[in-house]
């Protein structure tokens, strides 16, 4: 689960590599969801030391890795169309008698292995999500032409053991795994297939990475898990053999001074325990602000995609997290159209979202992958079917999250200023309830936590002034 994005990661880290006497430039591309990006970040770091430097463009680049996503089909087939770009820069740079690398790594790497190399003989290396930490070393092998070129086996614990510990920060938000894999089995989804079976990293390795993260200047932290609210981490060691649940991670993580915000993304409803509920109430620096799928409303359809509740639990249980946090935004994500779904079963989704109100969201098509048991139900549904679903059920969302930003005008919030707008005039930093927010302010602010009052809203965006003694 997570918000599906795609970005460039060329976080530059010029002052290590200005050491190494060979650089070799590195241009990843990733696909999907924030743990990507957060391991795109990691496969910078754990090139770095043998000499790759970020760059913001595949042209030329001595090594680009495709970091995907296969959470619906549309995402895999994008990173085909990107192959076949890269194909050309690569014999481009063959021609000027340059080699260029090609790996693909992520979750469509897992799925599909060897089949990629079969489809798109320009990639030279495939590997799966727990094994960024061969990287130096597969690159090495492909060079040295011996012919190793799969890693896709599963094994987290040695990831994130052999990861180095030092991590390169870009401003004052950052993301931190605690937490991969996923074993709920929605029945429309690869991810416990792509990522594997549920991990969750010791306290004592997030507590000393989140130090770090602070000790370069980060004040917010967004804890990532694919299922982050089923974390149980080995206790610190004083606690031999006790495992801790998300609820106590975060409040030990509070007590770090200088870490100031903190989110966690994302969570399965089953996994909503007491004890993390009251954290929302009990602890400031946990934003107010979660997301927590629903992908439908319709009983019928919850039961078939296998996700453990009924709509009227799910209600149940915002009332109770409401109760413990009154300010609480709620985001979430729907998909239309799964097998079966009839329009009396998706009229059921447009009344959840009418009775719950979201404050944003992200809604979907359902798309058959390949091996998850969804893909075979009876009762697919037609396309032109889905897409006037998706559109009806996008009208509504878009205005409950124009009407939430709305609902702000005239408030005063506490944003956390990340950096100059792109127009440079001004400052963007993010609201509790992460909102991008636009204000006048000088450039020394970036870093801080200013009170801005709201003075407009757009459907993305809020615009505000910086209110005197802010800080
Ligand atoms: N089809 C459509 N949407 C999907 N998602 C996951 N798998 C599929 C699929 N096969 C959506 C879910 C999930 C989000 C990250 O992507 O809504 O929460
Ligand atoms: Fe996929 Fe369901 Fe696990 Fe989320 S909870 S990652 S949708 S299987």
């Amino acid at each position: 689960m997570g918000h599906q994005t795609s970005v460039d990661i060329t976080t530059p880290d010029k002052a290590e590599n200005s050491k190494a006497a060979n650089t070799k430039t590195l241009f990843i591309k990733t696909y999907g969801c924030q743990m990507n990006v957060y391991d795109s970040e990691r496969m910078a770091d754990v090139l770095a030391p043998v000499g790759y430097a970020p760059v913001d463009s595949p042209d030329g680049a001595d090594l680009v890795v495709l970091n995907t996503c296969h959470i619906r089909e549309k995402a895999a087939e994008k990173v085909y169309s990107e192959l076949g770009r890269i194909r050309k820069l690569k014999e481009k740079k063959a021609a000027s008698g340059g080699t260029m690398k090609v790996a693909v790594a992520g979750c469509v790497a897992q799925a599909e292995g060897e089949e990629i190399m079969r489809r798109a003989p320009v990639v030279d290396l495939v590997l799966g999500p727990q094994s960024y930490h061969k990287l130096p070393e597969m690159i090495a092998k492909v060079s040295r032409q011996l012919g190793e070129r799969l890693e896709t086996d599963f094994d987290t614990e040695e990831k994130f053991d052999l990861m180095p510990a030092t991590r390169k920060v870009d401003g004052p938000t950052a993301f931190l795994t605690i937490q991969e894999g996923c074993d709920k089995f929605c029945t429309f989804c690869v991810v416990p297939y792509t990522r594997g079976a549920e991990f969750s990293r010791p306290v004592d390795q997030i507590v000393a990475e989140a130090r770090e993260l602070v000790a370069q200047g980060v004040r917010e932290i967004t804890l990532l898990g694919q299922n982050v609210n089923a974390y149980h981490g080995a206790a610190p060691k004083l606690e031999a053999d006790q495992f801790w649940g998300l609820g106590q991670l975060i409040s030990h993580l509070s007590k770090i001074g200088g870490l100031d915000r903190m989110r966690y993304t994302t969570s399965h409803p089953r996994d909503m325990d007491d004890e993390l509920i009251n954290v929302h109430k009990h602890e400031k620096t946990l934003m107010p602000y979660l997301h927590l799928p629903l992908q439908a409303g319709s009983d019928r359809i919850l039961k078939a995609m296998n996700r453990g509740h009924t709509y009227a639990e799910f209600k149940d249980l915002v009332a109770k997290i409401r109760a413990a946090e009154p300010e609480l935004a709620l985001s979430s994500d729907f998909i239309v159209g799964f097998p079966g779904e009839s329009e009396l079963d998706f009229k059921k989704t447009l009344e959840a979202v009418e009775e719950i109100g979201f404050a944003s969201s992200f809604s979907f098509k359902y798309s058959a992958r390949p091996g998850t048991p969804g893909a075979a139900l009876p009762g697919q549904v037609p396309e032109d079917v889905k897409s006037e679903r998706l559109a009806r059920l996008q009208k509504l969302l878009t205005a409950q999250q124009l009407a939430f930003n709305q609902s702000l005008i005239g408030k005063t919030l506490s944003v956390l200023v990340e950096d100059t707008s792109r127009a440079g005039s001004e400052l963007f930093g993010r609201s509790p309830y992460l909102q991008g927010t636009h204000f006048k302010g000088a450039a020394n602010l970036i870093g801080q936590i200013v009170r801005v009052k709201i003075t407009d809203a757009g459907q993305n965006s809020l615009r505000g002034v910086l209110e005197e003694k802010s800080l």
